[in-house]
């Protein structure tokens, strides 16, 4: 399982890294513009300092500009993956794109029938959202199985990697392990929750009042 952070904050990709599990960052025109610095500087520096697939979205709608912002983004690093959003027009740039050899994560993904055709058109990530479903009080782990299992049933598994997105909780990431998707992406926040536990914490104390006990007796 890869994680990728979901980010354009140099601060939080170092931390990231300090915890040994950078395998990819993703971003969007929202994280971007929350950082508040120039698009092609900000990726150009992401890519610089993680060796592994950085995507950046396109801003256009219509297939011919999506296709030229692409290019585009494609050209700044050879780290650069890009993010195209799931829609008719989109399609059509991803299969331009991808008889180019140029790499795209297909993104705002929010069913199972919607994940087929980045994966017939051959692109090499497809992110299904989870966090906005939930939220909306749908159930996640179908959605995931089905994809896996559809992608397992045409032979797209593994070629087309399921980038998992907009996770807010450690547990839709093991929902997601569980049903076998490739990838997480999300911020600092939800991957630090993944390393705390009460009883840890709860050990900890334990353990180190039993030490401080047997030291003064
Ligand atoms: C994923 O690739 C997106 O950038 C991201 O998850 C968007 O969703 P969010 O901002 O609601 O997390």
């Amino acid at each position: 399982m890869k994680f990728f952070i979901d980010t354009a904050n140099l601060e939080e990709i170092e931390e990231m890294s300090a915890y040994g599990i950078v395998d990819g960052v993703t971003t969007n025109p929202s994280i971007i513009a929350r950082e508040g610095k120039d698009l092609k500087e900000t990726l150009i520096r992401i890519c610089n300092m993680v060796d592994g697939p950085i995507s950046g979205e396109v801003l256009a709608l219509d297939a011919e500009t999506m296709i030229k912002e692409g290019l585009e983004i494609a050209g700044w690093h050879r780290n650069m993956v890009v993010k195209i959003p799931m829609t008719p027009e989109g399609i059509k740039a991803v299969r331009a794109l991808s008889a180019k050899g140029i790499r795209t994560n297909v993104t705002l993904v929010f069913s199972p029938a919607q994940a087929i055709l980045p994966a017939k058109n051959h692109s090499l990530f497809v992110s299904p959202f989870i966090g906005w479903k939930e939220a909306n009080g749908e159930d996640c782990k179908t959605y995931i199985q089905n994809i896996v299992d559809i992608y397992k049933n045409y032979g797209f598994y593994g070629k087309t990697q399921i980038i998992c997105a907009a996770i807010r909780t450690p547990k839709q990431i093991v929902d997601c392990a569980v049903a076998g998707a490739d990838i997480i992406t999300t911020g600092l926040a939800v991957y630090q929750d993944t390393m705390k536990h009460a009883y840890t914490n709860q050990g900890i104390g334990t353990f180190i009042d039993a030490w401080n006990h047997t030291i003064t007796e």
